[in-house]
């Protein structure tokens, strides 16, 4: 069994304080767009949508990365964009996990193609001493080191996606 790093408890308490946040900051812009990446971010955006205090959509995004080594290149590909037209509305991408950041700064500049009034940047996680490129999280859970996490939205091979609490891995288990 994963080792508990962040228990459910934590993450419900952050996940309030990131959903007061985020209302308390987009109170006067009227509806926002939380743009969820898939698959790891669906119970993440799940409970802090649910949260919210101001008006919101859902949208879903879904990225690919090119072949086995693609971490390392940080080449992204699109595999299913936003359906919904979000010109000129205000954008927050929620994402489960910030690893490199390449691919929290692809969708940036993906979604700012659609040219909507501003996009903001949500993560519950983030291994800051993997980063290769910059990228602003405008809303984080928390910085974790750089272990196998899951649990929460997040897996290793499939598995443990749906556990309440981030847990740690070896990659033996
Ligand atoms: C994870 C995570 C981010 C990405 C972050 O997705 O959800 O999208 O990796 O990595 P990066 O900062 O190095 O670009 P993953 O590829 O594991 O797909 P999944 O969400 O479908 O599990």
């Amino acid at each position: 069994m994963p080792v508990v790093l962040i228990s459910e408890e934590e993450i419900q308490s952050r996940v309030l304080e990131l959903a007061a946040q985020i209302s308390a900051d987009h109170e006067s812009q009227g509806e926002i767009v939380l743009v969820g990446v898939l698959k790891g971010s669906f119970i993440f955006l799940a409970d802090l949508s649910r949260r919210l205090t101001i008006p919101r959509t859902i949208e879903f995004i879904a990225v690919s990365s090119y072949g086995n080594g693609s971490k390392t290149t940080g080449a992204v590909r699109l595999v299913m964009d936003v359906r919904g037209n979000i010109e000129g509305k205000h954008v927050i991408i929620v994402e489960d996990i910030v690893d490199t950041g390449h691919t929290l700064k692809y969708l940036i500049g993906m979604l700012d193609s659609h040219r909507p009034a501003s996009v903001k940047t949500c993560a519950l996680v983030r291994k800051a001493e993997r980063a290769e490129v910059h990228v602003d999280v405008d809303y984080l859970g928390f910085d974790i080191s750089d272990e196998w996490v899951v649990g929460y939205g997040l897996d290793y091979a499939e598995q443990n996606r749906t556990l309440p609490y981030i847990g740690v891995i070896s990659p033996d288990d």
